[in-house]
C-alpha cells in the first residue's frame, strides 16, 4: 500500500512512544513520500527506544513530550511545535492517544468512566483547541480540504458505533471505552462544523482491530496491514470526508 504525504508538510501524532502510534511515526519516517516534519508526542518518550533510534535516523524527526489529559503539558508542547513548525504552522494532527480500561456492567466504575471520558474525548478536544493556530496558519498558505491544507485526524473505533453495538457484534463489553469513542465521534462532528470555513479537514477514523497492547493477541490484523492502509486514507482524504467516519480501508462506517 502506497501512501503520499510529500504535500503535507508537518504530522503531529499524539501517543506515538508505542502501538499505533508509533507505527504511524515509523512507517511515514521510512516512506518515499515522507512529510518534511514529523512530531511524534509521547508522555514519557525517554521510555521509548523505538522512538529515540527515529530521531536520530531521520533528519526533521522530532520527539516533543505531551501527556494529552494535561493542560500544562498542552500548553508547552505547543510552544516547542511552534518553534518547530515556524511560519508553515501545521498541516496535520494525529490524535491518536487513548486508553482502555476494562468495564462490564460488573466492573464498571465512576472513575474508570471518567479518567476514559477525560483521556479519549476531552484529551483530543483540548490538544486540537491548542493547536488551532497552528492548523490556521497552515490553513492560510493553501486551498481545498485535505492534509496538504489543514487536518485534525481522531483515531475512533468501530466500538464507539452506536448502530453497530448490537447482536454478536455487542460482545466486547466496556461501557468506558465504547462511550469515549461515541463521544469522540460527536467532537469530531462538531469539529467538523466550526472548522469548515476555515479549511481545516476533521475526520474519525477506525484502524481495524489490530494486534496492540490495548488491541491484544487475538486481534484480526497486524500493524503492518494496519498502518500503510490507515496513512493511504488519510492522504487521500477530500472534502468529501469531511466530518465522516471511516476505517482504515477507507469504508464509511455508521455512527
Ligand atoms: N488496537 C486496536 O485494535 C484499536 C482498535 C480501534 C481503535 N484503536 C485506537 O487507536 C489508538 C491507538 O491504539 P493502540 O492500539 O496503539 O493502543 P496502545 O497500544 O494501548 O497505545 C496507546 C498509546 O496512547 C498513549 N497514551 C495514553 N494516554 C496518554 C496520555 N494521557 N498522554 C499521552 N499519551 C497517552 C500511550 O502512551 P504510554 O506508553 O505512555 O502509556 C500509548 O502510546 C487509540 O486511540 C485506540 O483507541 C485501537
Amino acid at each position: 500500500m502506497s501512501f503520499h504525504f510529500s504535500k503535507c508538510h508537518s504530522v503531529l501524532i499524539t501517543g506515538a512512544g508505542r502501538g499505533l502510534g508509533l507505527a504511524m511515526a515509523k512507517e511515514l519516517a521510512n516512506s518515499n513520500q515522507r512529510p518534511k516534519t514529523i512530531i511524534a508526542t509521547a508522555r514519557n518518550p525517554v521510555a521509548s527506544k523505538d522512538l529515540q533510534d527515529l530521531s536520530k535516523s531521520f533528519p526533521g524527526f522530532h520527539i516533543v513530550t505531551l501527556d494529552v489529559a494535561s493542560q500544562p503539558s498542552i500548553d508547552a508542547a505547543l510552544q516547542e511545535v511552534k518553534s518547530i513548525v515556524g511560519e508553515d504552522g501545521l498541516n496535520c494532527l494525529i490524535n491518536n492517544a487513548a486508553i482502555n480500561i476494562s468495564t462490564d456492567l460488573n466492573t464498571v466504575t465512576p472513575e474508570a468512566m471518567m479518567k476514559t471520558f477525560e483521556s479519549n474525548t476531552v484529551a483530543p478536544l483540548f490538544v486540537t483547541k491548542a493547536f488551532l493556530p497552528l492548523l490556521h496558519t497552515a490553513a492560510a498558505r493553501e486551498t481545498g480540504l485535505g492534509i496538504h491544507r489543514a487536518a485534525v485526524i481522531n483515531m475512533s473505533s468501530i466500538l464507539g458505533s452506536i448502530s453497530c453495538n448490537w447482536g454478536s457484534a455487542a460482545a466486547f463489553k466496556s461501557y468506558a471505552y465504547r462511550t469515549s469513542k461515541a463521544a469522540l465521534n460527536m467532537v469530531t462532528r462538531c469539529l467538523a462544523t466550526d472548522l469548515e470555513s476555515e479549511g481545516i479537514l476533521c475526520v474519525a477514523l477506525h484502524p481495524g482491530w489490530v494486534r496492540t497492547d490495548m488491541g491484544g493477541p487475538q486481534a484480526d490484523l497486524s500493524v503492518e496491514e494496519s498502518i500503510p492502509s490507515l496513512l493511504a486514507v488519510v492522504a487521500s482524504l477530500t472534502e468529501q470526508d469531511h466530518g465522516g467516519f471511516k476505517d482504515y480501508s477507507g469504508e464509511t462506517l455508521p455512527w
